[in-house]
């Protein structure tokens, strides 16, 4: 068992723990980052399958994201832009794909009304928010109250309309159910990224890529850390009190002054603390749970929609694959399509065999595309709600009424206890950026302390 002495110790060396401890270390503080996998990044994760270079974990940036973006241009990295020429697709109730320009999906002029009017309400409750703070707001109770699709349904009758609203904090951010989280969890989504309208509009959420992976940003992180990041270490017991903290991993234990929780808020209870962490941490950490969406990656010989006039992207609340994109890598030929399966579809297609579940998503996909897209030379899936050590994607949040009621107290220390991770964050809230945000947060906070 090897034995450490630092001042912080980090568990978790996904973009948060490792912007924390870079931020710890050039401020002169020593520290050891211990993660449980075998590879730094978490839930970044780009790797080669068959030949074909694939963002299994998160990938785009947009252009609100200044954390993310500083951190990407200070590591060297480049991006490129999502390719977005030609028409997008839409499939309604009636089964029918229709091309269309612009955000506003091709519905009838009444339900364009009505989606239009909506979403003005919504700009003006999310400007109201402080993404930090959306607790705060006066009407935070009674909005964390109602369920997102409860709230859509009473504000019209139009099926397709709220169908089309719900989708985009829905299937397309929290991935769960739209009945299961509430109008306040919606309303932070969306100011976390600005708007509402920021939020339904893919050329903005989904604007740019890294050239060669976003996994490099915790790669080079880490490894201006060096010998200061030990993987296969997940951290088992955490020992505390005021004098300091002792976390002891599988093959190590590392005694320091502070600590940064850095994982999803959903693994804390997988660790054991020596005092319980107080009643409030058990109970909210019971409400906070992770959603679910398989990320589908289909490479083809070449980007064949292109052909036809299609930009690649395509939504539909009745498909399957509720939303795609052209997802082709930098400078590569062939072409690549990424879909998304989300929350109970995804529960009921790992229900049936692979060869089925892949019939049936490119089966979806054919819908947007014609019948090529059922043949691609690779063919995988994310499927993160398998992986131990994140158990879900892409992010965490409150149950029905738990924002409300726990979210002032989610980033709160106990004792030399930090927490950090994107799941935490106001701006950038479950994405890169929000990590990025959450670690710098819990590194100044620390550094306070050590100076007081
Ligand atoms: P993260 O979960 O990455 O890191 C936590 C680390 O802690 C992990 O490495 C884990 O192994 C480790 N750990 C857990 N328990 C431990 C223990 N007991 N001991 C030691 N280590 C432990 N975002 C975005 O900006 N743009 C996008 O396009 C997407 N798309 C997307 C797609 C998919 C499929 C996913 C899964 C996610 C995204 N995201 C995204 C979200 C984004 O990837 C995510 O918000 C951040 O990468 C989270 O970074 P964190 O460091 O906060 O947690």
């Amino acid at each position: 068992m090897v034995e450490l002495n630092r001042d912080v110790v980090i568990v978790g060396a996904g973009a948060a723990g490792l912007t924390a401890a870079n931020e710890l270390k050039k401020a002169g503080l020593s520290v050891a980052v211990l993660e449980a996998r075998d590879r730094v990044g978490g839930r970044l994760h780009t790797d080669v399958i068959e030949g074909a270079m694939l963002e299994i974990g998160g990938q785009w940036v947009s252009p609100d994201q200044d954390a993310l973006i500083d951190t990407v241009a200070e590591l060297g990295l480049e991006t490129f832009s999502r390719y977005r020429d030609g028409d997008s697709v839409y499939v309604g109730p009636d089964g029918v794909a229709k091309r269309f320009t612009g955000e506003m999906f091709p519905v009838s002029p009444e339900t364009e009304a009505v989606i239009a009017e909506i979403t003005e309400r919504l700009d003006a409750m999310v400007a109201e928010i402080d993404p930090d703070r959306p607790w705060a707001h006066e009407k935070a109770a009674e909005w964390d109250s109602i369920s997102w699709d409860a709230w859509l349904r009473a504000q019209t009758d139009d099926d397709e309309a709220v169908r089309n609203l719900a989708f985009a904090t829905g299937s397309a951010m929290l991935t769960k159910p739209t009945h299961s989280f509430s109008l306040l969890q919606s309303l932070l989504m969306a100011a976390s990224a600005g708007s509402y309208s920021h939020l339904v509009d893919a050329d903005f959420i989904l604007d740019k890529r890294v050239v060669g992976g976003l996994q490099q940003v915790p790669l080079l992180l880490a490894e201006r850390l060096g010998d200061d990041v030990f993987l296969e270490q997940p951290v088992r017991t955490i020992d505390y009190s005021d004098g300091g903290v002792t976390a002891i991993a599988d093959g190590m234990t590392v005694r320091a002054r502070f600590a940064i929780l850095a994982l999803a808020p959903n693994l804390y209870p997988r660790i054991s603390f020596v005092p319980a962490l107080p009643r409030l941490q058990h109970q909210m950490h019971q409400h906070i749970s992770m959603g679910f969406v398989i990320k589908v990656h289909a490479v083809y010989d070449r980007p064949f929609w292109r052909e036809q006039g299609l930009s690649g992207t395509a939504f539909s609340p009745y498909e399957l694959s509720h939303e795609a994109y052209d997802n082709t890598n930098h400078g590569d030929e062939r072409g690549t399509l990424v879909g998304f399966v989300s929350d109970q579809r995804a529960d009921d297609v790992f229900r049936l065999s692979a060869e089925e579940r892949k019939e049936r998503i490119l089966e979806s996909l054919s819908h947007y595309y014609g019948p090529e897209a059922k043949n691609p030379i690779v063919y995988y899936e994310s499927d993160w709600g398998s992986e131990e050590w994140t158990r879900g994607a892409y992010a965490a949040s409150f149950d029905l009424g738990g924002l409300h009621r726990y979210g002032a107290d989610l980033r709160s220390s106990v004792g030399p206890i930090h927490f950090a991770c994107s799941d935490l964050a106001g701006a950038g809230y479950q994405h890169v950026d929000g990590a990025i945000r959450m670690g710098r947060l819990a590194a100044e906070q620390i550094l306070q302390e050590a100076r007081a």
